[in-house]
């Protein structure tokens, strides 16, 4: 009954129009309210994953001993409160990743903080972390079984009190504390353009600082570093740099750009009264610029997952070959539909074994040029394949 035709068409010229006539934060808050109730009602749920969810044994890894169905997740920053992991799996993403979670509760900024930018495929982002804080969130998962590997994303309280390094420090602390035992893996995100304070963690004394504080707290779970969009070569290296001393496993390439003017924004859809960090096709390039770069740099060392710009298979199958070996995306899944995920997984198997590929594991990084050979024959050290 995988029916995505149907529902592409149906997302594309009912829900969507209907939905982007109002405002984008409203609908969001009414999306996670709709999906939290589905998600309670496993009848609900098969029906979703009979006319969304796509499986094939080709899509299949398992990555630091964790099973991933399927490589395509759902990004941090849509279930913010993880309260739509069920109906996140019913629709066919093969993991999720809630959050980011704050150590304390965070009201965000002041609204508005969400505009989308249909022409630039794109929406520019305020939010400033709005959560409910580690505390609540990891008492509402506690004890919980989870039907598709859960990440948990931990990020500093965005208010003045944790400016200051050391207080910054025990906020990080105190959530991945408190998360420590849940889910499947963690993500400490550095790169969250919105908060009070700026980005400090993304420089390598104070990153030093922070992995130090996070490797005296026991956990089983592996860590992802999340970076961010903007970041140039030299200073990611730095930050994988640091991030070989302590207990890091992989990254997520990337979080929001800053970039405002970028080529890929229609200028036209920018006022004076919008700020913050813009997501989808805007940082598709960056990312995976930055995703090939990191690959060549630490091949099978480290784990990649991909976002940024996913709108279709051979965007997701992109990223794939340029390092990632999982990929997650929000902006698609807003811009398309739910039907998105499957229509990207039935799309890969295709992919796949039009390259001969049997298991998607073999497609990662298969974009990329080895160091040696770039070093000879790439023109600039931007260059990606
Ligand atoms: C509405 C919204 C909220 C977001 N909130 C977070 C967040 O809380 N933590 C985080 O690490 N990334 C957050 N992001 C960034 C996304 O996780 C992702 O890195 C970025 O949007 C690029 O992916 P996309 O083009 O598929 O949206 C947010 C993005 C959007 C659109």
């Amino acid at each position: 009954m995988f029916a995505p035709r149907f529902f592409h068409v149906s997302y594309k010229y009912i829900l969507k129009p209907l939905a982007f006539q109002f405002d984008p934060e409203t609908v969001h808050d009414a999306m996670i309210r709709f999906a939290s109730s589905l998600g309670q009602f496993p009848f609900a749920q098969r029906v979703l994953s009979a006319c969304f969810a796509y499986t094939n044994p080709a899509l299949e890894q398992t990555i630091h001993g964790i099973h991933f169905a399927n490589p395509v997740g759902l990004s941090a920053g849509f279930d913010k409160n993880a309260e739509i992991i069920n109906a996140i799996a019913a629709v066919g993403f093969g993991f999720t990743e809630v959050g980011s979670i704050t150590g304390e509760p965070c009201t965000g900024n002041p609204k508005p903080r969400l505009w989308r930018l249909p022409k630039s495929k794109a929406i520019m982002v305020w939010y400033g972390l709005k959560n409910d804080g580690c505390v609540a969130i990891a008492k509402r998962l506690r004890y919980t079984q989870f039907p598709v590997p859960v990440g948990t994303s931990i990020a500093r309280t965005n208010d003045a009190t944790t400016v200051d390094i050391h207080a910054g420090i025990h906020d990080y602390t105190k959530a991945f504390r408190e998360l420590s035992n849940i889910g499947a893996y963690t993500t400490v995100n550095i790169s969250c353009p919105n908060t009070c304070g700026g980005e400090p963690f993304t420089s390598p004394e104070r990153l030093e600082k922070l992995l130090t504080a996070l490797d005296e707290i026991p956990s089983a779970k592996p860590i992802f570093l999340k970076l961010p969009a903007d970041i140039s070569f030299t200073d990611a290296d730095l930050l994988v740099a640091v991030a070989r001393k302590h207990r890091v496993h992989g990254f997520v390439v990337s979080n929001l750009t800053k970039h405002h003017h970028a080529q890929t924004i229609r200028q036209h859809e920018i006022t004076p009264a919008m700020k913050g960090g813009i997501s989808g096709e805007p940082t598709r390039d960056l990312s995976n610029a930055l995703i090939a770069h990191l690959f060549r740099a630490v091949r099978t060392e480290y784990v990649i997952i991909g976002v940024g710009g996913i709108f279709s298979a051979s965007d997701a199958y992109d990223k794939i070959r340029h390092g990632a070996s999982l990929v997650q995306l929000i902006t698609g899944l807003i811009f398309e539909g739910p039907q998105l995920v499957g229509e990207i997984n039935n799309g890969l198997a295709k992919l796949l074994i039009k390259d001969g590929y049997t298991n998607i594991s073999n497609a990662v990084g298969s974009a990329v040029t080895p160091l040696e050979l770039c070093q000879n024959q790439c023109s600039s050290s931007q260059s990606v394949e």
